[in-house]
């Protein structure tokens, strides 16, 4: 009786949890947006100094960055604590210390990659008002928590709109016509969790894959000839049948096949992409995080660098939950491991900031090599 009735149960309460948070989302927004206009709002606080081309060709590159969590250093800003856990106690208590909207208990992507070039990470976009000069001529970080190749239903910019933003900025600096400097384009899967929620099945999800790519194709285009990059970097899909959203429900034990054959898939379609787009590897690099993280967090057999490969650190008392989720009373609705370094995750679905620096430790030199060409 148990078993077959369990699972169905769990879902639909699963279901219900998503409408009922996503009608929660509109009121929300609104009061954060009502909040917002109450404060003056500058039209625009990026100026890069307005070097002209010469300046920059002897200067270091820009770096631009566009995508979801993984690349988010505050731009998802603070809608409270239900929609928005990054900005709320545990997350940043490895770095800086508190939260700051970074989606881990430190550092994540972005950071790495700006290291791994040499240079400090971008300012986010939403923080750009309160940045030094100095720091705004390096570029900046256009990625939002929960966005999309394509609309995700999260309200975020898609990737098409912040290329937009990206453009609008150039324009405004007059700063059309020069080398851009570098773009990382960060895509962790928003697209298909909205699809497979909307059909509740990964199989809808997998079938979203090549209107997904097609779009991103032209995504990657758009940067190359019309935002005058110089260099693009973008990432693969992660093994995302590994994230404890889907390895909760095998005990940590191991990973969710079919998830992990549709990341498979997308990884390979983008590769094609590339291929057709830039057959002499001259502007795109197709940064691998799969093999990586595949190596970290699926490691059955062999003990790998993580005590804890699969259970996150931050685990939350049911499914539905969140890390940083609280009752009526304040009371914590999740755990907190004693050490996030041996863990990989550190919540449902992203890294620990231990995890992003073993996984740069593959890309480093990647990186190096692509961008001193
Ligand atoms: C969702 O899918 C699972 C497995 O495919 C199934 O058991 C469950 O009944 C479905 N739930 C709904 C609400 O359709
Ligand atoms: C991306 O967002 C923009 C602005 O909200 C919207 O007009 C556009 O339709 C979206 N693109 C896709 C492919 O969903
Ligand atoms: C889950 O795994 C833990 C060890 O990691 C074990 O103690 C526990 O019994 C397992 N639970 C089930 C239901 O298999
Ligand atoms: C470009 O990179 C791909 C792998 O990323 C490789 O298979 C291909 O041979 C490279 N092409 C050239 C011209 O170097």
């Amino acid at each position: 009786m148990g078993p077959p009735a369990l699972p169905t149960a769990r879902t639909l309460l699963l279901l219900l949890c998503l409408a009922v948070s996503s009608a929660m989302l509109t009121p929300a927004a609104e009061a954060a947006a009502r909040r917002h206009r109450s404060t003056p709002t500058p039209s625009s606080g990026v100026g890069g100094g307005g070097s002209g081309c010469d300046a920059t060709s002897t200067s270091p590159s820009p770096l631009w960055v566009f995508g979801d969590s993984y690349a988010d250093t505050g731009n998802l800003g603070d809608l409270g604590r239900e929609l928005t856990h990054a900005w709320y106690d545990p997350y940043g208590d490895t770095f800086p210390g508190r939260p700051t909207g970074r989606f881990s208990d430190g550092r994540v992507l972005t950071d790495f990659i700006a290291s791994a070039m040499g240079m400090p990470t971008p300012v986010a976009y939403k923080l750009r008002r309160g940045a030094a000069p100095g720091l705004l001529a390096r570029g900046m970080n256009f990625a939002v928590g929960g966005a999309g190749v394509l609309d995700t239903g999260n309200f975020q910019r898609n990737i098409s709109a912040q290329i937009d933003l990206f453009q609008a900025q150039q324009r405004a600096a007059s700063n059309r016509g020069c080398d851009a400097g570098v773009a990382v384009v960060v895509v962790s899967g928003n697209d298909y969790s909205y699809a497979a929620d909307k059909d509740n099945s990964t199989s809808a999800a997998i079938a979203y894959i090549p209107t997904v790519v097609r779009q991103l194709r032209e995504q990657l285009r758009r940067l190359r000839d019309e935002a005058g990059m110089r260099k693009v970097v973008v990432t693969n899909l992660h093994p995302m049948g590994c994230t404890p959203l889907f390895t909760r429900a095998l005990n940590y034990s191991g990973c969710d096949s079919l998830a992990n054959a549709g990341a498979a898939q997308h990884n390979a379609a983008l590769q094609s992409v590339l291929a057709a787009l830039d057959p002499a590897n001259s502007t795109f690099l197709l940064l691998d995080l799969n093999a990586p993280i595949a190596a970290l967090a699926d490691s059955p057999a062999t003990p790998g660098r993580f005590a804890e490969p699969k259970r996150p650190c931050c685990e939350t008392f049911s499914s539905g939950g969140y890390c940083g989720q609280h009752d009526d009373d304040g009371k914590n609705l999740y755990t907190l491991c004693d050490d996030p370094a041996k863990h990989f995750y550190w919540d449902d679905v992203h890294p620990t900031q231990a995890a992003w620096a073993a996984v740069a430790e593959s890309f480093r030199p990647n990186i190096h090599e692509f961008l001193s060409t």
